[in-house]
């Protein structure tokens, strides 16, 4: 079959990454539940932990691997041969195991964080990779602080691990540090100056420090990236990850992009909730695509153009991310076109008179009250009857 130079590789890390969040922990069968789901949403590689980390983590990619079918199963390692030995004992189960093994590519880890020196933290990376290789073929290597890295060492390094038998380089941006063109131009010149990168696909994994790991992995891909990695509702260390439902529906809506995905899109809303409430973690009701009022109407303006043809505020069907419906909330805010909506929705078929008394009783309720309910519509009606 013949490689689809468009196909992007979804790369989910919610377990792992995701899972590092303070207060986010998961058991083994929470873990299970949100794999499957995982699958059913269409993901490629479904990180499933690092196993080294704890016995937890470990029985967690065990039964996740025997779990799920089509997604690779990934485990994350250091460079060193005890996690290397831990993650392929825990994919032993798996029927499409990956590790994913890596080191410090920036200056400032080699010197701060490993003491070390770029020649030898090379050779560390190129071992790494040797090792991992003599229990599975699939190897996916992360250069950390890619980002903050000089560009030219990053590119001997990947040129030396991909040599070594990875056959995914992972390009991370770990602090969330660079601007979108900077990270473009990154992947850019790993992709022309490495002379072996046609062996390997090129990775985005994005963090969210300034607010631009989606605009970034957007960037990586336009410049030759077929993976991204992310998380569902964008969790992850710090500010986290790059959020996976944004990245899909950014190549959906910009077909001219070129770019697709295997992603069940619907599937988003109901995943979103689930990794939510197992987590403990609340979506912003404002996050694109899955959060509360992502399909929200709420001023007058936007209410009227959005009756007269959702097009008009709508990019995306709310239906197409398994969002229940857009909705027209009522606020002081809304105008006599949202309360017709909804008092018509209610069976109330106003004339033009009693709508406008209707509404100057709705605007004196609604700069006294957040939440305008049904109950209150329908006191704003009643009321007008028994007057008259
Ligand atoms: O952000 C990062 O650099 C990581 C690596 C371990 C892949 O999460
Ligand atoms: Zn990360």
């Amino acid at each position: 079959m013949l490689h689809d130079p468009n196909r992007v590789y979804v790369f989910d890390t919610t377990l792992r990454d995701g899972e590092q969040v303070p207060g986010c922990q998961l058991t083994t069968p929470e873990k299970i539940e949100i794999a499957r789901e995982l699958e059913a949403l269409g993901v490629d590689i479904i990180e499933a932990g690092f196993p080294i980390s704890s016995p937890g983590d470990f029985q967690s990619v065990v039964e996740i691997s025997k779990s799920v079918k089509e997604p690779i199963v990934c485990a994350l390692t250091r460079a060193n041969k005890g996690d290397i030995d831990a993650a392929a004992e825990s994919l032993k189960y798996a029927k499409r195991p990956r590790i994913h093994t890596g080191i410090g590519s920036s200056d400032m880890h080699i010197k701060h964080k490993f003491n070390s020196t770029r020649e030898e933290i090379l050779e560390r990376a190129v071992d790494a990779v040797k090792y991992a290789k003599k229990y599975v073929e699939d190897i996916e290597f992360y250069a950390e602080d890619a980002g903050r890295a000089d560009v030219v060492y990053l590119a001997q390094m990947i040129e030396a691990v991909i040599a070594a038998g990875a056959t995914v380089v992972n390009i991370p941006d770990t602090n969330g540090y660079c601007l979108p063109d900077q990270y473009g131009s990154k992947i850019r010149f790993l992709k022309e100056n490495v002379r072996n990168i046609d062996q390997a696909i090129i990775s985005v994994h994005c963090h969210n420090d300034l607010g631009l790991a989606t605009a970034n992995s957007i960037a990586g891909l336009q410049n030759g990236a077929r993976q991204i990695e992310g998380t569902i509702n964008g969790i992850g260390e710090r500010a986290g990850n790059t959020s996976i439902e944004e990245v899909v529906m950014v190549l959906k809506t910009h077909q001219v992009l070129g770019l697709h995905t295997n992603i069940n899109a619907k599937n988003f809303y109901e995943l979103s909730h689930m990794v939510s409430t197992q987590m403990r973690m609340p979506v912003q009701p404002n996050k694109a695509i899955v959060g509360n009022n992502a399909f929200a109407h709420s001023s007058g303006i936007h209410q009227d153009g959005f009756l007269k043809n959702r097009e008009n505020y709508e990019i995306i069907r709310p239906e197409d991310v398994g969002f229940p419906s857009a909705s027209i909330v009522l606020t002081a805010r809304s105008g006599r076109h949202a309360l017709r909506f909804h008092l018509e929705r209610l069976g109330f078929h106003l004339d033009k008179e009693d709508l406008n008394s209707a509404y100057s009783r709705f605007l004196t309720l609604a700069d006294n009250k957040l939440d305008i309910n049904d109950e209150d519509l329908l006191s704003l009606v009643t009321f007008k009857m028994v007057k008259d």
